[in-house]
């Protein structure tokens, strides 16, 4: 460390030096990334209450409140009454309480296990490493869908949750979550959907015609849900958030934190302090573009989205995996070659896509930084690469 500081000038230019590494969402070369820029009007609310810190709630009850006028009402748009929950530093951290939750609701079980499709998230299997509970994977069929018989299979005495996906990570696509809540039905399973990504696209899809299945509080076995604001919320990273149906979850299952100068209080999360700040700032994204704002976010994702898929069916040897029900594109080879070996030709041409081996595709996320000029010129690089 220097003795003595530098001046700022000088730090702004040696940060500018190196963080002219970093790829940038105005580019159009991060196609892959289920994050975006944060809607300008978050960004300057952020800056103004950057202090808050909502892991001691008791100091800051104003955030807290707001927390919770929030939380509220997300939950409505879920289509969920006196919903709780909190904010988290994402959907990993959304995920791993669940698990915890569903853990701990059953302390009957000696060995807990937890009933998932092979699309969820690699935090899952994070949250059973850390929780030593055993995940139990169902398979897909051919076409992506959860193959729902092979789930049931995997339910015993020992399940102590299931997980369905509502916008899943390599191709947004959502479990039949009616019919896993069928499965468990009058069982005490912890139900949890993880709509990390779906979460802030899928309320506002329907009113655009789309016609997806249920996935939220509206499936009454739905126990919690995963969704995040830094992802199509727009909002700060970080930001997550889980929302819990049912209201004693915190007092049965919270961490109790006794010493902190704001009071006694118990809380579901893994870290302890956390960033009012991204919290207020997505209060103000909401209000600010309500519902109407939103729907013409994502019907220009939706647009682009139709592009893409358009411009594949152009190229030759390529096709799209499965047809999006979001602004996902799996990407993969007419004939079943691996389509994951041109992912570093792309990347040399500075395409940062997903990839994903285990499916055989590569994947586009048309996020609202992504524009139809960044699409064209994808598709142009993507037929030199392919060549
Ligand atoms: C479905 C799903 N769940 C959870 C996560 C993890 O979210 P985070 O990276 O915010 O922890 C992701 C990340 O892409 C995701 O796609």
């Amino acid at each position: 460390m220097l003795n003595e500081g530098i001046d700022r000038k000088e730090i702004m230019d040696i940060l500018e030096k190196k963080l002219s590494k970093d790829f940038s969402y105005d580019s159009g070369s991060i196609l892959g990334s289920m994050c975006t820029t944060a809607f300008d009007f978050g960004k300057e609310v952020y800056y103004k209450y950057i202090n808050k810190n909502l892991g001691d709630p008791g100091l800051f009850p104003g955030t807290t409140e707001l927390e919770k006028e929030l939380i509220s009402e997300i939950g409505e748009l879920y289509n969920g009454k006196n919903i709780t929950g909190s904010f988290t530093t994402g959907g990993s951290e959304s995920n791993l309480i669940a698990v915890r939750i569903a853990k701990k609701l059953r302390p009957d079980i000696k060995k807990p296990e937890i009933i998932l499709p092979i699309s969820a998230h690699i935090s899952f299997d994070k949250a059973a490493d850390l929780m030593d509970v055993k995940l139990r994977k169902a398979k897909l069929k051919d076409n992506f869908e959860l193959d729902l018989d092979h789930f049931k299979s995997l339910i015993n005495e020992n399940t102590c949750g299931v997980i369905g996906i509502a916008g899943t990570t390599s191709l947004g696509l959502i479990d039949p979550i009616e019919r896993i809540g069928d499965l468990v039905r009058d069982k005490d399973i912890f139900f949890h959907v993880d709509a990390a990504f779906g979460g802030f696209i899928l309320p506002f899809l329907k009113h655009l015609g789309y016609n997806h299945p249920k996935w939220d509080f509206s499936v009454k076995e739905v126990d919690s849900i995963t969704a995040d604001p830094h992802k199509m919320g727009m909002g700060i990273i970080p930001s997550g958030g889980i929302f819990i149906r049912d209201e004693n979850i915190l007092q049965k299952t919270g961490f109790e934190i006794p010493y902190l100068a704001g009071g006694n209080f118990k809380h579901l999360h893994i870290v302890g302090t956390r960033t009012g700040g991204s919290v207020i700032a997505f209060w103000a994204i909401l209000k600010y573009l309500g519902k109407k704002g939103f729907i013409q976010i994502v019907k220009k994702c939706m647009e682009n989205t139709d592009y893409l898929v358009k411009k594949i069916d152009e190229v030759e040897g390529i096709k799209i995996a499965v047809k999006p029900m979001m602004n996902v594109v799996g990407i993969t080879h007419e004939n079943g070659e691996n389509i994951c070996r041109i992912n570093h030709k792309l990347k040399e041409l500075n395409w940062m896509l997903g990839k994903f081996d285990e499916f055989n595709l590569i994947r586009a996320v048309l996020m609202p930084h992504v524009k139809k000029e960044h699409i064209s010129k994808f598709i142009k690089d993507l037929k030199i690469v392919l060549e």
